[in-house]
């Protein structure tokens, strides 16, 4: 029996993590002088790391879409790791039915982020993508991701908080780290993770002349935070998508991951990074005002409730027990007014009850953890500053005001979907 030939590994690139320009690329075949370079459009890095039991089936699905839209104009590149189930070398026999199919093992670097670099490098599209190799991410979002950017789009996310977004049966904790994950992003780098609902999400494309030339210099799993902090990236496009539940094998994420994300956040903001974003950032004014006016019905019915409950000419009950009712009705006050009117836009794509139940919840919280801001502040500004203390009340009131606002922005105001 005919043994065909093991395909050729590609070269493992080493030295600075920098994707070259378009002119910088040798044309994949020959082309005759002067003849514009003619590369592919579309390069898809499938970084692997023991996924043999997942790689056939997802190079299948790829391929059958990309061969509809992108006939002969792409190509799939699986960045794998050395994994010990050797998976590289079962992405060498699939070269054989897959000819748009190359190739990478490294021996000598780890990590997801700089597999998936090192695949761009040697990659000849002028988009680059990026997808996980264990069928989690749905393929058929790749047609709406290409959509995206054919309409100029510069940088297309593949996001489990929009609109046809959530997750397959994340447990409690994964989704709370998630979350957590992001609003720490959120604190530490606003102008880079605020640009997107899904910061942590690990499927996109970006055209490379946004990230090409750039010194990129990731840690950990989130490339995606990498391209929007050192990227030329003036347009973000969204698209909604399922995290599928894992078929084969098991998630590399470890308590590793979470503590490189924050170191990497770190680094990316002390490149003075945010000045050369502030710019390009544009606060939703208008969504601000009702936020605000909102929040000012509150006041009014937290002093009324107030009034009732525990003046003396009326229910004169604690103080305490008044503030505590009074404060729950005002937040209750300012969620429906805000998920009809502030948010109303986003609401109403997720009107069931559970989802409007869990909305409250996340409101809650979000006005609990302002509680706590609003406590320290008054207190500093009154104790320490010596300021009078309604100023201070008020001061406080306007920051948490703000801090609430730019949340409940952030969070997408959406609860991830769980299909
Ligand atoms: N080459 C290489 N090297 N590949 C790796 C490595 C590595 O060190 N670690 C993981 N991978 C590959 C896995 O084989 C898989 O194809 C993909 O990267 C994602 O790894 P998982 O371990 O399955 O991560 P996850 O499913 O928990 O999270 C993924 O999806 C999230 C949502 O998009 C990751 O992509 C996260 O970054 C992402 O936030
Ligand atoms: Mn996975």
């Amino acid at each position: 029996m005919k043994v065909s030939p093991i395909a050729a590994l590609l070269p493992v690139p080493t030295g600075a993590l920098q994707i070259p320009d378009l002119a910088a690329i040798a044309p994949p075949t020959y082309q005759p002088p002067g003849e514009p370079t003619s590369t592919i459009y579309f390069s898809l890095i499938i970084p692997t790391y023991n996924e043999s039991r997942n790689l056939e089936a997802l190079i299948q699905q790829v391929s059958s879409l990309l061969d509809q839209v992108l006939p002969n104009d792409y190509e799939l590149l699986v960045v794998d790791d050395d994994s010990p189930d050797r998976t590289w070398e079962l992405a060498q026999e699939l070269q054989h039915r897959y000819p748009q199919l190359q190739v990478m093992r490294r021996q000598t670097e780890q990590g997801l982020s700089t597999a998936v670099i090192r695949g761009w490098q040697v990659a000849q599209g002028q988009v680059l993508g990026v997808i996980d190799g264990d069928l989690q991410h749905p393929p058929e979002t790749l047609l709406h991701l290409l959509t995206a950017i054919r309409q100029g789009a510069d940088l297309a996310v593949a996001s489990r908080h929009v609109e046809g977004g959530g997750v397959s049966n994340w447990g409690l904790i994964r989704r709370f780290l998630s979350r957590g994950a992001q609003l720490l992003g959120l604190l530490i780098l606003p102008n880079v993770v605020g640009r997107v609902s899904d910061p942590m999400s690990g499927y996109f494309l970006v055209r490379r002349r946004a990230i090409a030339g750039q010194l990129l210099n990731p840690m950990g799993y989130k490339i995606l935070i990498e391209v929007l902090g050192r990227g030329e990236i003036q347009q973000v496009a969204e698209v909604g998508y399922v995290f599928q539940e894992r078929q084969e094998g098991k998630s590399k994420v470890t308590w590793r991951q979470y503590v490189e994300y924050i170191l990497h956040l770190l680094k990316l903001r002390s490149r003075g990074r945010i000045t050369r974003l502030r710019q390009r950032f544009q606060f939703p004014l208008g969504r601000f005002l009702r936020f605000g006016v909102v929040g000012l019905s509150g006041v009014l019915v937290d002093m009324v409730m107030l009034y009732l409950l525990s003046d003396p000419s009326t229910l004169a009950w604690g103080l305490t027990r008044s503030k505590l009712i009074a404060a729950e009705v005002a937040i209750i006050n300012n969620f429906i007014w805000n998920d009809r009117w502030t948010f109303g836009d986003i609401s109403r794509h997720q009107q069931s009850w559970h989802c409007r139940l869990k909305r409250l919840l996340k409101f809650h919280l979000i006005c609990l953890a302002g509680l706590g801001l609003n406590v320290l502040l008054l207190n500093l500004f009154f104790n320490g500053f010596g300021i009078n203390r309604y100023v201070a009340n008020l001061l406080a009131i306007a920051i948490v005001t703000l801090w609430n606002f730019w949340v409940n922005l952030k969070l997408s105001w959406r609860v991830t979907q769980v299909k």
